[in-house]
Protein backbone atom coordinates (compact mmCIF):
# COMPACT_ATOMS: atom_id res chain seq x y z
CA UNK A 1 0.00 0.00 0.00
CA UNK A 2 1.37 3.33 -0.92
CA UNK A 3 0.54 6.60 1.28
CA UNK A 4 0.49 10.00 -1.20
CA UNK A 5 0.18 12.96 0.23
CA UNK A 6 0.14 15.59 -2.97
CA UNK A 7 -2.53 15.86 -5.52
CA UNK A 8 0.01 15.06 -8.49
CA UNK A 9 0.88 11.85 -6.62
CA UNK A 10 -2.91 11.03 -6.11
CA UNK A 11 -3.75 11.49 -9.61
CA UNK A 12 -0.67 9.45 -11.00
CA UNK A 13 -1.70 6.31 -9.00
CA UNK A 14 -5.17 6.52 -9.81
CA UNK A 15 -4.34 7.05 -13.58
CA UNK A 16 -2.46 3.86 -13.31
CA UNK A 17 -5.22 1.55 -12.00
CA UNK A 18 -7.24 3.39 -14.18
CA UNK A 19 -5.13 2.25 -17.00
CA UNK A 20 -5.55 -1.14 -15.82
CA UNK A 21 -9.16 -0.84 -16.11
CA UNK A 22 -9.53 -1.61 -12.45
CA UNK A 23 -12.82 -0.20 -10.66
CA UNK A 24 -11.97 2.17 -7.57
CA UNK A 25 -13.32 2.78 -4.13
CA UNK A 26 -13.03 5.65 -1.79
CA UNK A 27 -13.29 5.43 1.80
CA UNK A 28 -12.78 9.05 2.95
CA UNK A 29 -11.75 9.11 6.97
CA UNK A 30 -10.40 11.22 9.57
CA UNK A 31 -8.18 8.43 10.43
CA UNK A 32 -7.53 6.97 14.43
CA UNK A 33 -8.99 3.95 12.28
CA UNK A 34 -11.14 1.08 14.19
CA UNK A 35 -13.15 -1.51 13.49
CA UNK A 36 -16.16 0.63 11.83
CA UNK A 37 -13.47 1.86 9.51
CA UNK A 38 -12.17 -1.20 8.28
CA UNK A 39 -15.49 -2.45 7.74
CA UNK A 40 -16.06 0.46 5.29
CA UNK A 41 -12.67 -1.27 3.87
CA UNK A 42 -13.82 -4.42 3.71
CA UNK A 43 -17.07 -3.82 1.72
CA UNK A 44 -14.69 -1.49 -0.58
CA UNK A 45 -12.25 -4.96 -0.95
CA UNK A 46 -15.24 -6.68 -2.11
CA UNK A 47 -17.12 -4.19 -4.48
CA UNK A 48 -13.92 -2.63 -6.23
CA UNK A 49 -10.17 -3.96 -7.35
CA UNK A 50 -8.53 -0.64 -5.96
CA UNK A 51 -9.52 0.61 -2.78
CA UNK A 52 -8.65 4.33 -1.90
CA UNK A 53 -8.68 5.06 1.53
CA UNK A 54 -8.07 8.81 3.05
CA UNK A 55 -7.07 10.22 5.96
CA UNK A 56 -8.02 14.11 7.22
CA UNK A 57 -9.52 15.84 9.75
CA UNK A 58 -10.58 18.70 7.75
CA UNK A 59 -10.57 21.98 9.57
CA UNK A 60 -14.11 22.93 7.91
CA UNK A 61 -16.12 20.94 9.44
CA UNK A 62 -15.13 21.32 13.21
CA UNK A 63 -16.71 24.35 15.48
CA UNK A 64 -14.43 26.86 16.92
CA UNK A 65 -15.14 25.12 20.21
CA UNK A 66 -14.79 21.70 18.59
CA UNK A 67 -11.82 19.22 19.02
CA UNK A 68 -9.89 19.94 16.07
CA UNK A 69 -6.61 20.07 18.00
CA UNK A 70 -7.37 17.26 20.10
CA UNK A 71 -8.48 14.95 17.75
CA UNK A 72 -6.42 12.03 18.05
CA UNK A 73 -4.13 11.06 14.64
CA UNK A 74 -2.43 7.71 14.72
CA UNK A 75 -1.02 7.80 10.84
CA UNK A 76 1.41 4.31 11.51
CA UNK A 77 -0.86 2.39 13.46
CA UNK A 78 -3.65 3.49 10.47
CA UNK A 79 -1.16 2.74 8.14
CA UNK A 80 -1.29 -1.22 9.45
CA UNK A 81 -4.59 -1.81 9.56
CA UNK A 82 -4.92 -0.11 6.02
CA UNK A 83 -2.56 -2.49 4.76
CA UNK A 84 -4.16 -5.84 6.74
CA UNK A 85 -7.57 -4.88 5.20
CA UNK A 86 -6.03 -4.74 1.68
CA UNK A 87 -6.23 -1.04 0.99
CA UNK A 88 -4.01 -0.25 -1.97
CA UNK A 89 -3.61 3.53 -1.68
CA UNK A 90 -3.65 5.76 1.08
CA UNK A 91 -3.96 9.87 0.42
CA UNK A 92 -2.97 11.80 3.52
CA UNK A 93 -3.22 15.18 2.52
CA UNK A 94 -2.42 18.23 4.25
CA UNK A 95 -4.94 21.57 4.79
CA UNK A 96 -2.40 22.83 2.39
CA UNK A 97 -3.09 20.57 -0.11
CA UNK A 98 -6.94 20.75 0.34
CA UNK A 99 -7.26 24.43 1.01
CA UNK A 100 -4.35 25.90 -0.96
CA UNK A 101 -5.92 29.38 -0.89
CA UNK A 102 -7.20 28.87 3.00
CA UNK A 103 -10.61 28.15 3.99
CA UNK A 104 -12.50 32.09 4.44
CA UNK A 105 -12.30 32.36 0.29
CA UNK A 106 -13.37 29.02 -0.52
CA UNK A 107 -16.34 27.83 -2.35
CA UNK A 108 -18.28 26.16 0.33
CA UNK A 109 -21.11 22.99 -1.33
CA UNK A 110 -24.20 23.57 0.91
CA UNK A 111 -26.85 20.98 1.08
CA UNK A 112 -30.12 22.12 2.14
CA UNK A 113 -32.63 20.48 3.72
CA UNK A 114 -30.99 16.93 4.80
CA UNK A 115 -28.09 19.41 6.67
CA UNK A 116 -29.96 21.33 8.71
CA UNK A 117 -31.62 20.10 12.36
CA UNK A 118 -30.55 16.83 14.18
CA UNK A 119 -26.33 17.31 14.26
CA UNK A 120 -26.34 19.93 11.41
CA UNK A 121 -28.91 22.25 14.12
CA UNK A 122 -25.86 21.39 17.14
CA UNK A 123 -22.96 21.87 15.18
CA UNK A 124 -23.58 25.23 12.22
CA UNK A 125 -21.60 24.60 9.80
CA UNK A 126 -21.03 21.36 10.19
CA UNK A 127 -22.47 19.79 7.08
CA UNK A 128 -21.89 22.71 4.78
CA UNK A 129 -17.49 20.98 5.80
CA UNK A 130 -18.72 17.75 5.06
CA UNK A 131 -20.16 18.17 1.62
CA UNK A 132 -16.86 20.26 0.66
CA UNK A 133 -14.47 18.42 1.56
CA UNK A 134 -16.55 15.17 -0.05
CA UNK A 135 -17.20 16.98 -2.85
CA UNK A 136 -13.31 17.61 -3.13
CA UNK A 137 -12.20 13.98 -2.15
CA UNK A 138 -14.56 12.44 -4.90
CA UNK A 139 -13.12 14.93 -7.47
CA UNK A 140 -9.72 14.12 -6.54
CA UNK A 141 -10.17 10.42 -6.78
CA UNK A 142 -12.98 10.38 -9.32
CA UNK A 143 -13.62 6.56 -7.73
CA UNK A 144 -16.78 4.09 -9.49
CA UNK A 145 -17.90 3.85 -6.05
CA UNK A 146 -17.43 5.75 -2.14
CA UNK A 147 -18.01 4.16 0.80
CA UNK A 148 -19.94 6.06 4.09
CA UNK A 149 -20.84 4.60 7.56
CA UNK A 150 -24.78 4.62 8.87
CA UNK A 151 -23.10 5.14 12.21
CA UNK A 152 -23.02 9.36 10.81
CA UNK A 153 -26.66 8.47 9.13
CA UNK A 154 -27.45 12.28 8.52
CA UNK A 155 -24.01 12.72 7.05
CA UNK A 156 -24.87 9.54 4.76
CA UNK A 157 -28.26 11.39 4.15
CA UNK A 158 -26.39 14.57 3.34
CA UNK A 159 -24.05 13.10 0.85
CA UNK A 160 -26.35 10.82 -1.41
CA UNK A 161 -28.54 13.95 -1.75
CA UNK A 162 -25.37 16.52 -2.78
CA UNK A 163 -24.24 12.68 -5.07
CA UNK A 164 -28.25 12.94 -6.71
CA UNK A 165 -28.07 16.68 -6.98
CA UNK A 166 -24.79 17.38 -8.46
CA UNK A 167 -24.77 14.15 -10.60
CA UNK A 168 -21.84 13.37 -9.54
CA UNK A 169 -20.56 9.86 -11.29
CA UNK A 170 -20.26 7.50 -8.26
CA UNK A 171 -22.21 5.17 -6.03
CA UNK A 172 -22.73 5.65 -2.57
CA UNK A 173 -22.51 2.75 -0.62
CA UNK A 174 -24.27 2.65 3.16
CA UNK A 175 -22.54 0.78 5.48
CA UNK A 176 -23.93 -0.63 8.81
CA UNK A 177 -22.67 0.97 12.55
CA UNK A 178 -20.04 -1.72 13.85
CA UNK A 179 -20.18 -1.68 17.93
CA UNK A 180 -18.58 -2.62 20.77
CA UNK A 181 -19.07 -6.15 22.61
CA UNK A 182 -21.31 -4.02 24.93
CA UNK A 183 -23.05 -2.10 22.24
CA UNK A 184 -21.32 1.49 22.36
CA UNK A 185 -20.84 2.23 18.64
CA UNK A 186 -17.24 2.58 17.90
CA UNK A 187 -16.19 6.21 17.39
CA UNK A 188 -12.72 7.54 17.38
CA UNK A 189 -14.03 9.88 20.37
CA UNK A 190 -14.80 7.32 22.45
CA UNK A 191 -11.32 7.22 22.85
CA UNK A 192 -11.69 10.86 25.37
CA UNK A 193 -13.86 8.41 27.75
CA UNK A 194 -12.62 8.16 31.07
CA UNK A 195 -13.23 4.14 32.30
CA UNK A 196 -16.37 5.36 34.30
CA UNK A 197 -17.83 7.41 31.13
CA UNK A 198 -16.75 4.16 29.42
CA UNK A 199 -18.61 1.67 31.28
CA UNK A 200 -21.65 3.86 31.65
CA UNK A 201 -21.34 5.14 27.64
CA UNK A 202 -23.34 2.00 26.34
CA UNK A 203 -26.85 3.54 28.39
CA UNK A 204 -27.26 5.70 25.01
CA UNK A 205 -27.66 2.71 22.93
CA UNK A 206 -29.30 0.78 25.49
CA UNK A 207 -32.20 3.70 26.42
CA UNK A 208 -32.56 3.83 22.41
CA UNK A 209 -33.68 0.19 22.06
CA UNK A 210 -35.64 0.75 24.77
CA UNK A 211 -37.73 3.56 22.89
CA UNK A 212 -37.42 1.35 20.02
CA UNK A 213 -39.14 -1.61 21.69
CA UNK A 214 -41.90 0.89 22.79
CA UNK A 215 -42.58 2.33 19.49
CA UNK A 216 -43.01 -1.47 17.81
CA UNK A 217 -45.39 -2.51 20.12
CA UNK A 218 -47.53 0.18 19.08
CA UNK A 219 -46.58 3.30 21.48
CA UNK A 220 -46.75 6.31 19.71
CA UNK A 221 -46.71 8.70 22.94
CA UNK A 222 -43.19 10.20 21.43
CA UNK A 223 -42.94 12.93 24.20
CA UNK A 224 -43.12 10.60 27.20
CA UNK A 225 -40.94 8.02 25.76
CA UNK A 226 -38.69 10.66 24.88
CA UNK A 227 -38.57 11.95 28.17
CA UNK A 228 -38.01 8.67 29.67
CA UNK A 229 -35.11 8.49 27.56
CA UNK A 230 -33.75 11.57 28.78
CA UNK A 231 -34.06 10.28 32.58
CA UNK A 232 -32.47 7.45 31.82
CA UNK A 233 -29.50 9.28 29.90
CA UNK A 234 -29.26 11.20 33.42
CA UNK A 235 -28.90 8.37 35.59
CA UNK A 236 -26.25 7.58 33.59
CA UNK A 237 -24.08 10.68 33.60
CA UNK A 238 -25.22 11.92 29.73
CA UNK A 239 -26.85 14.90 29.10
CA UNK A 240 -29.14 14.59 26.05
CA UNK A 241 -28.01 17.33 23.01
CA UNK A 242 -31.42 15.76 21.05
CA UNK A 243 -33.40 12.58 19.85
CA UNK A 244 -35.53 12.68 16.99
CA UNK A 245 -37.49 9.81 15.22
CA UNK A 246 -37.12 10.39 11.18
CA UNK A 247 -38.59 8.76 8.15
CA UNK A 248 -34.96 6.49 7.47
CA UNK A 249 -35.22 6.70 3.75
CA UNK A 250 -36.21 10.82 3.39
CA UNK A 251 -35.01 12.02 6.77
CA UNK A 252 -38.11 14.07 7.51
CA UNK A 253 -39.96 13.68 10.72
CA UNK A 254 -41.50 10.56 10.72
CA UNK A 255 -45.55 10.23 9.71
CA UNK A 256 -47.90 7.72 9.07
CA UNK A 257 -46.87 6.73 5.86
CA UNK A 258 -43.19 6.20 6.97
CA UNK A 259 -42.45 2.48 6.87
CA UNK A 260 -39.08 2.69 7.93
CA UNK A 261 -37.84 4.37 10.84
CA UNK A 262 -34.75 5.54 12.50
CA UNK A 263 -34.10 6.66 15.97
CA UNK A 264 -31.71 9.39 16.01
CA UNK A 265 -29.63 10.71 19.19
CA UNK A 266 -26.84 12.54 20.30
CA UNK A 267 -25.47 13.17 23.96
CA UNK A 268 -22.83 14.14 25.71
CA UNK A 269 -20.53 12.43 29.03
CA UNK A 270 -18.67 15.26 30.35
CA UNK A 271 -17.35 17.02 27.03
CA UNK A 272 -17.24 14.05 24.84
CA UNK A 273 -20.14 13.97 22.51
CA UNK A 274 -21.65 10.83 21.45
CA UNK A 275 -24.56 10.13 18.38
CA UNK A 276 -26.29 6.86 17.49
CA UNK A 277 -28.99 5.71 15.37
CA UNK A 278 -31.41 2.67 15.45
CA UNK A 279 -32.67 2.19 11.85
CA UNK A 280 -36.65 -0.51 12.05
CA UNK A 281 -39.27 -1.10 10.02
CA UNK A 282 -42.61 -0.56 11.04
P1 LIG B 1 -14.72 9.62 10.39
O1 LIG B 1 -15.45 10.00 11.64
O2 LIG B 1 -13.28 9.24 10.47
O3 LIG B 1 -15.52 8.43 9.73
C1 LIG B 1 -15.13 7.93 8.48
C2 LIG B 1 -16.20 6.97 8.01
O4 LIG B 1 -16.30 5.87 8.91
C3 LIG B 1 -17.59 7.64 7.96
O5 LIG B 1 -18.29 7.23 6.79
C4 LIG B 1 -18.26 7.09 9.21
O6 LIG B 1 -19.67 7.04 9.13
C5 LIG B 1 -17.64 5.69 9.28
N1 LIG B 1 -17.75 5.14 10.63
C6 LIG B 1 -17.28 5.67 11.78
N2 LIG B 1 -17.60 4.89 12.84
C7 LIG B 1 -18.29 3.85 12.35
C8 LIG B 1 -18.90 2.70 12.94
N3 LIG B 1 -18.87 2.45 14.25
N4 LIG B 1 -19.53 1.83 12.12
C9 LIG B 1 -19.59 2.04 10.77
N5 LIG B 1 -19.03 3.11 10.16
C10 LIG B 1 -18.39 3.99 10.94
O7 LIG B 1 -17.07 10.85 9.04
C11 LIG B 1 -15.98 11.38 8.87
O8 LIG B 1 -14.81 10.82 9.33
C12 LIG B 1 -15.80 12.69 8.13
O9 LIG B 1 -16.95 13.49 8.33
C13 LIG B 1 -15.54 12.51 6.61
C14 LIG B 1 -16.68 11.79 5.89
C15 LIG B 1 -14.22 11.74 6.40
C16 LIG B 1 -15.37 13.92 5.96
O10 LIG B 1 -14.36 14.64 6.57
Amino acid sequence: MNTVDTLPQLRAAIAGARSEGKRIALVPTMGNLHAGHIALINQAVERADFVVASIFVNPLQFGPNEDLDSYPRTLAADQSKLLEAGCNLLFTPDAQVMYPQGMAQHTIVSVPGVSTGLCGGSRPGHFDGVSTVVCKLLNMVQPDIALFGEKDYQQLAVIRKMVADLNMPVQVFGVPIVRDHDGLALSSRNGYLNPQQRANAPALQQSMQAVKAQIINGNRDYAALFEQLDRDLQTAGFRLDYVELRDALSLQPADVQSTQLVLLAAAYLGSTRLIDNLIFDL
